[in-house]
């Protein structure tokens, strides 16, 4: 419990402590001091990073170590020794990690940029090229040993493998041959993902590394455990009493993880496209944030303890045969977007740099899974990531049960929503309840409403790269936010029948099935509508103002149409308002192109994304009195009659708008004080 409560407090408080430290004489009071215990700094030690040429240092790791020291938390007897086949001095290592053009001056993510600490960093930084081999890393040894003896560092060495997964078993093996493990000291090595592209190779990987050091020495990461909302998920979970006792299949209906990127391969196509958004993004870092909010309570906050229990979990996700893997998973893959004159504005997939035309690789996936044990038996768990999506976000919904609508005979309410937590991960980051409230009035009327907790509202934390962490709890042999083998080998084993089904069912002229800034392909949302349920879209009111009604508009507007909005998608030719039928909703395009049809099936007009239609049934009662047709894949909002008009009375501007729209279309003579 020790080391987690220093990395909770660490990344909390920091802050403060650096203003206190920055002001010279100025003192904690010792009442302040007792009560909050300074975090301790780092262990000392040196820190080998292979691969230090690389990205990943230069980008992540390097200001990860530099936001530590803002903080105090680096030890100061701690030496860092870049070391990888390009060969350069420790003075041009320097010259490129500390750059302005790409380096920390770049890539640091505090508000003000600490020369004195930067300087202070860079002093203690070191490069020695090195090859694979045992005379080679005799050699590294002896300048780690020179390192060790010159910061005081206490025989301890952490070995950062920031290099190519083929890499790991030979760095293992020669590093142990070459006398590593010896001396004085403790020696931890910190494996990047990912490890193993299957099942079998993760088995072999685990057994080359393990041939040679004890796994209590290897820390594989999984850089979603180092973002503060993911490690929140566990003090939310089991430090507060009133949700536990919901967190069952009695209480909760179902769960959605949803994990959109509006980036696409981001000229990463050679690793990508041997990977896929399964392996890339699911079968880690959405295992692990679906281990951390279904496990059962540790029995303490032992690192062993909680790694049992996230591995418990994992083990009883459902395995598919492959009869079960179509009708639970489905693929997706990005076509090109186009511009408005019609030609290609950016890829599709299968055109990236280096990805093989006619590629089956998963630019998307959604995913129903069980958990079959006695909390999760039948509530569905709803994976979903994919690239090149309309927006990036992370977010948690846990859905509750609905209540029993017989309660409510008698009044107006006709349909309850169900309560909704969600966990916002990011870019947003905080947790939302929502339920149902009564509108201030004469009659029973319910609106959705939310109570919200914003990081930034209760928190004066700087931004972290999410690496701080790890580094910094390896360094004390805290192993709760790294993953043990047996949680890999688990995830792997839920991940790999769906590999294998697709492997056998290449994609072919199913891809690609979804356009750039869509929600992914159409077959995402039968998969919940079999079901009878919808995902849960978090919308922003960022993303609303993107049509042209609601730009400006109050946020109480926003915030009532946002929470009333639901998605949906339809195909080229889908129609969607059938003339003559009666008229339930209010459509916003927010993808695509739809066209409407004269009664006599001419095309009179074409709408685009921002656009809005069906809103002249709604406004005058009567029936649908054109029909609309979509002209391409479009994603839509639907806002429901019975939300229309309350937003409207509660919003006269938003009432005028959009009369002015249907004057201006159908030349009606309605105003806004006709719909109050
Ligand atoms: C990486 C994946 O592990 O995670 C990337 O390889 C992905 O493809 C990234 O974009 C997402 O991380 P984050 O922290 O931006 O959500």
């Amino acid at each position: 419990m020790q080391l987690r409560i220093h990395y909770l407090r660490a990344f909390i408080w920091p802050p403060a402590r650096a203003s206190f430290a920055a002001m010279p004489g100025t003192q904690f009071p010792n009442s302040a001091r007792d009560v909050l215990p300074t975090p301790p700094t780092s262990e000392p030690c040196v820190l080998v990073i292979f691969g230090a040429s690389g990205d990943l240092t230069k980008r992540l790791l390097f200001p990860a170590l530099y936001n530590l020291a803002c903080d105090g938390l680096l030890s100061e007897n701690c030496a860092i020794l870049g070391t990888g086949r390009t060969r350069m001095t420790s003075e041009e290592f320097r010259n490129q990690m500390g750059g302005a053009e790409d380096g920390l001056r770049k890539f640091h993510t505090r508000k003000e940029f600490d020369e004195a600490v930067s300087d202070r960093l860079l002093s203690r930084l070191h490069y020695a090229p090195s090859e694979i081999s045992v005379e080679s890393f005799r050699e590294l040894r002896e300048t780690v040993a020179r390192l060790d003896a010159e910061v005081g560092a206490k025989g301890n060495v952490l070995f950062y493998f920031a290099v190519a997964p083929k890499l790991f078993g030979a760095l293992c093996e020669n590093l142990a041959l070459a006398g590593f493990r010896e001396g004085q000291g403790w020696k931890r090595i910190i494996v990047e993902k990912p490890f193993g592209t299957d099942l079998a190779s993760a088995r072999k990987l685990n057994e080359e590394i393990l041939r040679h050091w004890d796994e209590e020495q290897i820390f594989r990461v999984d850089h979603y455990l180092g973002k503060e909302t993911v490690q929140n998920l566990l003090a939310f979970r089991f430090t507060n009493g009133i949700f536990e006792p919901l967190w069952n299949r009695a209480n909760i209906d179902n769960i959605q993880f949803n994990v959109c990127e509006a980036v696409d391969v981001q000229g990463r196509g050679g690793y990508y496209d041997g990977s896929g958004v399964l392996r890339d993004m699911m079968q880690n870092h959405m295992f692990q944030m679906l281990a951390y909010l279904c496990m059962e309570p540790p029995g303490s906050f032992e690192p062993n303890a909680i790694r049992n229990e996230k591995a418990k979990l994992l083990q009883a996700v459902r395995v598919y045969s492959q009869d079960e893997v179509p009708q639970n998973v489905v693929r997706g893959q990005y076509g090109p977007s186009f511009k408005e004159d019609g030609s290609v504005d950016k890829p599709a997939y299968r055109d990236e740099k280096d990805v093989a035309p006619g590629s089956s690789t998963e630019t998307f996936a959604a995913a129903r899974l069980f958990i079959d044990n006695l909390r999760w038996e039948g509530v569905p768990i709803y994976l979903r990531s994919g690239k090149a999506l309309w927006k990036r976000s992370t977010e948690i919904v846990v859905e509750f049960k609905r209540p029993p609508l017989a309660s409510m005979r008698g009044s107006q309410v006709k349909e309850l929503e169900p309560n909704r937590l969600v966990f916002h991960v990011q870019p947003a980051q905080g947790i939302e309840l929502m339920f149902q409230a009564k509108i201030p009035g004469t009659t029973l009327e319910l609106q959705q409403v939310d109570m919200r907790f914003a990081y930034g509202d209760a928190f004066k934390a700087s931004r972290y790269t999410g690496y701080e962490v790890m580094l910094y709890s390896c360094s004390h042999g805290d192993a709760t936010l790294f993953s043990r083998g047996d949680l890999v080998d688990a995830a792997w084993q839920i991940a790999q029948p769906i590999m294998d089904y697709w492997k056998s069912h290449p994609a072919g002229d199913e891809f690609p099935n979804y356009s750039r800034n869509s929600w992914g392909p159409k077959a995402a949302q039968s998969l919940l509508q079999a079901d009878g349920r919808h995902w849960f879209e978090v919308i922003t009111p960022e993303v609303l103002e993107r049509c042209p009604l609601f730009k400006g508009a109050d946020p109480l507007l926003l915030r009532s149409v946002v929470m009333a909005l639901r998605p949906a998608s339809a195909e080229a030719g889908d129609v969607l308002v059938q003339a003559g039928d009666a008229a339930h909703e209010l459509f916003l395009l927010s993808q695509g192109e739809v066209e409407v049809l004269s009664p006599a099936g001419q095309p009179t007009a074409t709408l685009h994304a921002g656009g809005f239609f069906g809103e002249i049934g709604l406004l005058t009662s009567q029936p649908r009195t054109g029909t609309v047709r979509a002209k391409s894949r479009c994603n839509l909002f639907v806002l429901d009659q019975k939300d229309f008009f309350r937003i409207l009375r509660d919003h006269p501007q938003l009432a005028e708008a959009v009369t002015a729209v249907a004057r201006e279309r159908y030349a009606l003579t309605l105003s806004a004080a006709d719909l109050a």
